[in-house]
């Protein structure tokens, strides 16, 4: 395995891998790496012949008073946990190279990033479409693939992909739990015993939402209802959203439409912001 810096390293690269007709797959990630991404690095093996791992901490999707400066970082273990996944090259940039003084441009998704994550931290998705758009046009991947997790995230570089004719396949890891349940997610190490204790709240709410759906509930404000009743429940945990939306536009949705709806929230456990969802 590779370990790249430089833009043009990777540059370099790609240009002799495209010449040797090799399927190229990106997995981007910000590091600190958990079993989440290293499902997402062996998915994308099994379809490309290089895969190229970014961990990069984007500046620009955290907001002014958000975690960018605490944001785990780990590289050293990344690395050997991205050579155990089946990783063939890891690009690690610098935010000055990323991001050079004078920097102005940005992409900007203006319908499907609106909503959700979009309401409470409204630079995000500008700041993951610019990065994402950045890290296409370094590596020129046939593939990228990201976790369900970030059902929004997804969503919202699909449409990104869609709508600039990016010529990339947007490919989609299911979400990685702990065996209690919670999603992986690099901030859970945030979280102390008793936090970790009360954020399986999150799972409780959407396996009931999930449940009340299986036994015929359609009806959008009874399920997010149910959820917000069981996460209100813990002491700890404050509701920043539940939701029930369409899971490509993530607009609300009254009714849930199996295969097509997803239930997703947001939450502060006590400073620790998490979010998770479930397809319904
Ligand atoms: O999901 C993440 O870790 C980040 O949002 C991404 C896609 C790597 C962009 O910085």
């Amino acid at each position: 395995m590779q370990t790249i810096h430089s833009i043009s390293g990777i540059r370099d690269l790609v240009r002799d891998l495209r010449a040797r007709d090799h399927v190229i797959a990106l997995v981007p990630t910000m590091g600190a790496l958990h079993d989440g991404h290293l499902s997402l690095i062996r998915l994308a093996a099994e379809r490309a012949d290089t895969v190229i791992v970014s961990i990069f901490v984007n500046p620009t999707q955290f907001g002014p008073n958000e975690d960018f400066l605490k944001y785990p970082r780990e590289l050293g273990a990344d690395l050997a946990a991205c050579q155990e996944a089946g990783a063939d090259v890891v690009f690690t940039p610098s935010v000055e190279e990323m991001y050079p003084k004078g920097f102005s441009t940005y992409v900007v998704e203006d319908r499907v990033s609106k909503p959700l994550e979009g309401a409470s931290r409204p630079t995000h998705f500008r700041g993951v479409t610019t990065v994402v758009a950045k890290l296409l046009h370094i590596a020129q991947p046939d593939l990228m693939v990201f976790g369900q997790k970030d059902a929004q995230q997804v969503a919202v570089i699909k449409k990104m992909v869609e709508d600039l004719l990016i010529p990339v396949e947007v490919v989609v890891g299911p979400t990685v739990r702990e065996s209690d349940g919670l999603a992986m997610s690099s901030r859970n190490r945030y979280l102390t015993a008793t936090q970790r204790k009360e954020a399986l709240a999150l799972f409780q709410a959407l396996s009931k939402a999930k449940e009340m759906v299986e036994g015929g509930e359609l009806r959008a404000d009874r399920l997010i209802a149910e959820a917000t009743h069981i996460l209100s429940d813990h002491r700890r945990i404050r509701v920043i959203y539940v939701a029930v939306a369409d899971r490509d536009t993530m607009e609300a949705a009254r009714e849930v439409t199996p295969g097509k709806s997803l239930i997703a929230l947001a939450v502060w456990v006590d400073e620790v912001r998490l979010i998770d969802n479930f397809l319904l």
